[in-house]
């Protein structure tokens, strides 16, 4: 059977690269009737130091963006990872299976290792690791989400492979899909085309938040990066103009168009044409989100109410699952 799974870390402001690289494909592959498991991640936000006094509350966001672009929690499981425990449970056992040449090549952790390797927690290392125990405790057939994880949805596939081969249960552990090919699966700063959009880039001009308003949203696309020229051409190569093809791609991801279509309609005007009209887009896309965020943290029974249905709804998949793996590993039941 059919099922949808993904995760959004509880670290700070979403952006506009969450929200077309995930939250909107997400109430798609909803609407479309698949089964869809959401939560948020803050076993994995840990990975990095959180204030204990904010953690609590971005989990919340978290949860109102979900229900805000669209998630219906009648239909959507959404829950808190942590609040689930056979997530840490299985990690441990993926752990043992996974090898550290496999990790050692996850160019996500020397990303955000930086120059200090040494001092990253050991949590941040094997942050893919739990990923993987996300995923596959829920047997998820497709999980949806930016192109920058498809490196951690390839080593889910290799755990899930190394796990059914070694213990010699083949298949127990379905391959996932990886749907990281939206109309936006990398959405780019505004600021410089080759960077992705992301909430650690110091400026915050790079990027537009969830929480902006219409002014933020204008003033911000209006002084993006462009170059000299004007709106390309259908056909034309944009391989130099990387900034120019990530805001044609943002505008086809918010207006529900291909490229190509954008692209005919916007040919040969000027960006001065262009721009107004994305912002339009932009915030008549985003407010209708921020608005019901900002309705739905005002007083957090709602958010409180479904994140506690979501995880008892969770816990009741993944725990014999959980089960099923210490049989197999060997561990004593009674
Ligand atoms: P996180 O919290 O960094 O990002 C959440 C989602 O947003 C996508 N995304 C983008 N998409 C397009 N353009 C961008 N510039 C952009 N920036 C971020 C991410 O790809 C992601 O889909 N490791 C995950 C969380 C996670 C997870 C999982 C996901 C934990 N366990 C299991 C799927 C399945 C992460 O850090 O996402």
């Amino acid at each position: 059977p059919r099922r949808v799974l993904s995760g959004i870390q509880a670290s700070g402001a979403l952006h506009l690269g969450n929200y077309l690289g995930a939250l909107k494909r997400f109430t798609q592959l909803q609407d479309q009737g698949a089964p869809c498991f959401l939560f948020v991640a803050d076993l994995h936000a840990i990975t990095v130091w959180q204030d204990p006094a904010l953690l609590t509350a971005q989990t919340r966001e978290i949860a109102a963006a979900y229900l805000a672009s669209g998630l219906d929690p009648a239909k959507s499981v959404i829950f808190p990872q942590s609040a689930v425990r056979a997530h840490a449970e299985l990690a441990w056992v993926f752990n043992c299976v996974a090898r550290l040449g496999w990790l050692d090549r996850m160019t996500q952790f020397k990303e955000k290792s930086g120059k200090h390797k040494e001092r990253s927690s050991v949590g941040l290392y094997t942050y893919p690791v739990l990923q993987a125990a996300d995923i596959l405790l829920y047997k998820a057939t497709e999980v949806p989400t930016g192109e920058d994880q498809k490196q951690h949805l390839e080593l889910t596939r290799d755990i899930a492979a190394k796990f059914n081969n070694d213990f010699g249960v083949p298949d127990f552990f379905p391959l996932p899909e990886p749907l990281t090919q939206g109309p936006a699966p990398r959405v780019m700063s505004l600021r410089d085309g080759s960077a992705k959009m992301s909430k650690s880039d110091p400026s915050d001009q790079s990027r537009i938040n969830l929480t902006d308003d219409a002014d933020a949203i204008a003033g911000k696309i209006r002084k993006s990066k462009t170059d000299m020229g004007v709106m390309p051409e259908v056909g034309e190569a944009l391989d130099d103009r990387p900034e120019v093809r990530n805001l044609i791609s943002i505008y086809a991801a918010l207006s529900d168009q291909s490229k190509d279509a954008v692209t005919a309609e916007f040919a040969g005007q000027g960006f001065g044409a262009f721009k107004p009209r994305l912002a339009d887009l932009a915030v008549s896309a985003m407010a209708p989100i921020t608005a019901e965020m900002r309705r739905l943290m005002a007083d957090t029974a709602e958010i409180d109410r479904v994140l506690k249905d979501g995880a008892e709804r969770a816990a009741a998949i993944a725990d014999p699952v959980v089960d099923e793996v210490k049989t197999i590993v060997g561990f004593w039941r009674a």
